[in-house]
């Protein structure tokens, strides 16, 4: 599991990734309780970019690299990831992610909370173990994802929404913790001051491109590639930015998504006809433009690099 863009230039990467990867194995493995342990590394088998842990580890490269803390909080912040995974998916009712059953769809309800709330708890432990800011940063990112989901719930089948909101809501519920992961890099590796801010803004910045650009992916993507099913976002009235727009503009899908209706056939053709496919991969792009001039004042080099591929590796998911 290599983030999105670890390639043979970047071995130091896949080596730290590799440490963290056997930190997550044990930690969310360590129940003796087969039932606990299996539900709770579920998701982690599976697979995932890895993408979070990715970047504490490749912002820690502007400062001391290979502190302990770093992989701690690295793990930690995947914990918080998949914790957070196992709740929107009984949230969203769906039935797959990373390519297997999600933890409801083969073990229940109760497990997925509980697996779900075992991961926050052994995050939070790991954080702990890190010390210093990392606790912190954690818990504050934890209370903007729940705040964000809570935000879009109370939007939910409101196709009047202000993309303006949605863009906060975006920013609160998938870039906190985005931005979580370069403050921890930057933390644990000694990084302070305007290098620790650029870094910061990176991650905000990338975090809303990357909302945005799994939004167009539920409507457009490859389920063989995401690993999840299509237009489960409509079909539970979270009206993402792309039908935000085309509702704006086209009077007939307002109506139907007012009255209920959201087939995603129906709606696919308003999106491509209005543009809204293009226009939210354009915000897209904008906002990763804005993550990578965020890092133009710092020194190149390959972390720098990395960071910059990144974001070309976000916005080329979509098809
Ligand atoms: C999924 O995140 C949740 C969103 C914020 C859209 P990822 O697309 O990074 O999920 P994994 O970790 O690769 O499975
Ligand atoms: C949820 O966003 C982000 C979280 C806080 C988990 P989505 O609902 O779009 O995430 P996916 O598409 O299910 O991965
Ligand atoms: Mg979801
Ligand atoms: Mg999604």
């Amino acid at each position: 599991m290599t983030g999105l863009v670890a390639g043979p230039s970047e071995q130091w990467l896949v080596e730290d990734l590799l440490r963290v990867e056997d930190v997550l194995a044990t930690t969310a493995g360590g129940s003796s309780h087969p039932l606990t342990a299996e539900a709770s590394t579920h998701l982690i088998k599976a697979g995932g970019k890895r993408l979070r842990p990715a970047l504490v580890l490749t912002t820690s490269r502007a400062g001391r690299a290979g502190e302990r803390a770093t992989d701690l909080a690295a793990a930690a912040l995947e914990l918080v990831h998949l914790a957070t995974l196992y709740h929107d998916d009984v949230i969203d009712e769906t039935e797959t992610r990373r390519g297997v059953p999600t933890v409801h769809a083969k073990w229940g309800l109760q497990v997925a909370v509980l697996a779900g709330d075992y991961l926050f708890a052994c995050g939070c432990g790991l954080g702990a173990e890190a010390g210093g800011e990392v606790p912190g940063i954690l818990s504050n990112a934890i209370a903007n994802v729940c705040e964000g989901q809570i935000v879009e719930s109370e939007a939910l089948e409101n196709a009047q929404r202000a993309p303006s909101e949605y863009i906060a809501t975006i920013k609160l519920k998938t870039a906190s913790l985005f931005a979580a992961a370069c403050e921890l890099g930057s933390s644990t590796s000694g990084v302070e001051g305007a290098t620790r801010a650029a870094l910061a803004d990176y991650g905000l910045n990338l975090g809303i491109a990357f909302q945005l650009v799994d939004d167009l992916l539920d409507l457009v993507g490859d389920p063989e590639l995401t690993g999840k099913e299509l237009g489960t976002d409509l079909r539970e009235g979270v009206f993402t930015l792309p039908v935000l727009l085309a509702a704006q503009r086209d009077e007939r899908l307002a109506h139907d998504l007012d009255a209920g209706l959201r087939d995603l056939e129906v709606v696919l053709k308003s999106l491509h006809a209005t543009g809204a496919v293009s226009d939210t991969l354009a915000e897209a792009r904008g906002y990763g433009k804005a993550a990578s001039s965020a890092l133009s004042g710092l020194p190149e080099s390959e972390w720098r690099s990395v960071l910059d591929k990144t974001v070309e590796g976000v916005l080329a998911q979509v098809p």
